[in-house]
């Protein structure tokens, strides 16, 4: 066996993230470790990185017994992890970040930035990344970002690669070719410890699973002797897969239109409607423009042409208050770059939308706000110890469920939903659904962006499809299918598109 954890226990103060925790993975296996948010995942493979020291247990790694871990030891031991969460520098260029803190040094200590250069372009080069590597990070998109996380992992000699949910900013082309990389580093033997949310990957790329929950081992076994179902039951403690959530379709009664509206270069001519009580899912593969529709009719990307009108009232979209105060709310992809305030307390990150948008209001209501967290928090069940520690001490899942909660609040009559089960747990990413559709029910209308199928067929009522900046297809429930869906996505389907206004 490559690893051997043993009896692992990790406390955050009286938290008990980690509880006697085993668990072993051989050379040449990828090991899908599975658990509802903040189950211990992270914090797991956090000790086992040598990120945080475990309170008792042990770690036998190649032979060896791992002790007083630090990052470097573990590094140099062959474990590389690539975080949940992303660790880039945007000041600095691709190819520094891909060696930072581990410059290449050559003869007399000398930085040699010719070999890291060269490292860097055949790094990028087997991945099938075509990425510049002397320019800035922050120029680049979040998924690109996510790869360069990915990369940095693959530059140095490992024999064990931890990878803590790689995929939640990824396209479904990129995870492809992540996983034709996974396939490969398998082949040589190299062993992978794989974190997702998401059951198809899970069963398409590991071998083997462990479970946690409440910071506990449940069961291991392999993927081949299991069905969704029955993982989803060994994760949340029961099967909900087959639960339906049924919703009667709606009558004709305009919400929100949008009125061909353009951003140069982003999307075109883009017009639908929404009815009051509908939930309608966009979607498309990445470059589909479908990222800045949604931050448009929010108001943080600009529209050069076009109307969007909600109510009978026309949007201005001079800022994002006024967003909010015709109505308007939305839950952001990318929660790290976009979401989060990581100095905030909980309740503070929770409140902080309601705030701007009753921008009047003089006095900060704490009693009322809490309230109204634990309403929430109930609701969408937020594991939480205490609303007044900062964000950063959730675990990613729940700092997700926290950004719901905050636009759900809100109460407003649209609610743009971009990517936003991502890093959410099977559980609470019914828990979502229901909630929306519990929403739509009440008259509200309800834009969810999204790749994931699985979740467009669970809620939605309408799907428009989008390619290179168009809606290129509109398809009503009884007429979902992937493989058409699929198909408009890539382009290799088309039809002129008639406007639904
Ligand atoms: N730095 C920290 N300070 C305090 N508590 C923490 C810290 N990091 C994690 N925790 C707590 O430890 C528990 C386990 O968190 P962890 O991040 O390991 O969960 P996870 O299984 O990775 O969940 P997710 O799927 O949401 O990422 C949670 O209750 C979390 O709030
Ligand atoms: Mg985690």
């Amino acid at each position: 066996m490559l690893l051997e954890m043993k009896n692992i226990s990790k406390y955050f103060g009286p938290v008990a993230a980690v509880k006697n925790v085993s668990l072993q993975a051989a050379a040449g296996e990828i090991l899908g470790l599975l658990g509802e948010n903040g189950a211990g995942k992270s914090t797991l493979m956090n000790v086992l990185a040598g990120v945080y020291p475990a309170d008792s247990g042990e770690i036998f790694f190649d032979g060896k017994k791992l002790e007083h871990m630090t990052n470097k030891k573990a590094r140099e031991a062959g474990i590389r992890f690539i975080h949940q969460e992303l660790n880039l520098v945007n000041d600095l260029t691709v190819r520094e970040n891909l060696f930072l803190g581990e410059e290449l040094t050559g003869r007399f200590g000398i930085v040699d930035r010719k070999e890291m250069e060269r490292r860097s372009i055949q790094v990028l080069r087997d991945m099938g990344l075509d990425i510049d590597v002397n320019m800035d990070v922050r120029d680049l998109e979040t998924s690109r970002k996510q790869l360069i996380e990915i990369a940095k992992a693959l530059l140095f000699d490992a024999k064990l690669i931890i990878m803590d949910e790689p995929t939640t900013a990824l396209t479904n082309r990129e995870i492809d070719m992540l996983f034709s990389i996974m396939r490969r580093l398998r082949e040589k033997n190299i062993a992978m410890i794989y974190i997702s949310h998401k059951m198809p990957e899970l069963f398409a790329i590991c071998d083997r699973y462990t479970v946690l929950r409440d910071g506990m081992f449940i069961e291991s076994g392999r993927f081949c002797d299991i069905d969704e179902g029955r993982a989803t039951e060994l994760l949340v403690g029961k099967n909900i897969l087959n639960e339906v959530l049924t919703k009667d379709p709606v009558p004709e009664d305009v919400l929100m239109e949008v009125k061909q509206i353009t951003a140069a270069g982003k999307f075109e001519d883009v017009s639908f409607h929404i009815n009051r009580g509908e939930i309608v899912a966009v979607t498309g593969l990445h470059g589909d423009g479908r990222d800045f529709l949604a931050e448009a009719l929010y108001g943080v990307c600009k529209i050069d042409s076009g109307e969007v009108w909600i109510n009978g009232r026309r949007l201005s979209y001079k800022s994002v208050k006024d967003t909010l105060r015709n109505g308007v709310s939305m839950v952001q992809r990318n929660r790290k770059e976009r979401s989060i305030i990581k100095d905030l307390t909980i309740l503070n990150n929770f409140s902080i939308s309601k705030f701007i948008a009753d921008g009047s209001r003089r006095f900060v209501d704490d009693a009322r706000e809490e309230s109204a967290f634990l309403a929430r928090k109930e609701g969408l069940s937020i594991k939480v110890e205490s609303h007044n520690d900062y964000i950063t001490a959730l675990s990613g899942g729940n700092q997700q469920k926290v950004i719901i909660a905050r636009c759900l609040e809100l109460d407003s009559s649209v609610i743009i939903l971009d990517n936003p089960t991502q890093g959410v747990d099977v559980g609470a990413k019914f828990e979502v659904y229901k909630i929306i559709t519990q929403l739509a029910r009440e008259g509200k209308a309800i834009l969810i962006f999204t790749q994931e199928f699985p979740e467009i067929f669970k809620v939605a009522d309408r799907c428009l499809i989008m390619y290179r900046g168009r809606i290129v297809k509109e398809l009503p429930r009884n007429e979902f299918n992937e493989i058409d869906m699929m198909g408009y996505a890539v382009g290799a389907k088309t039809e002129v598109r008639h406007a639904t206004v």
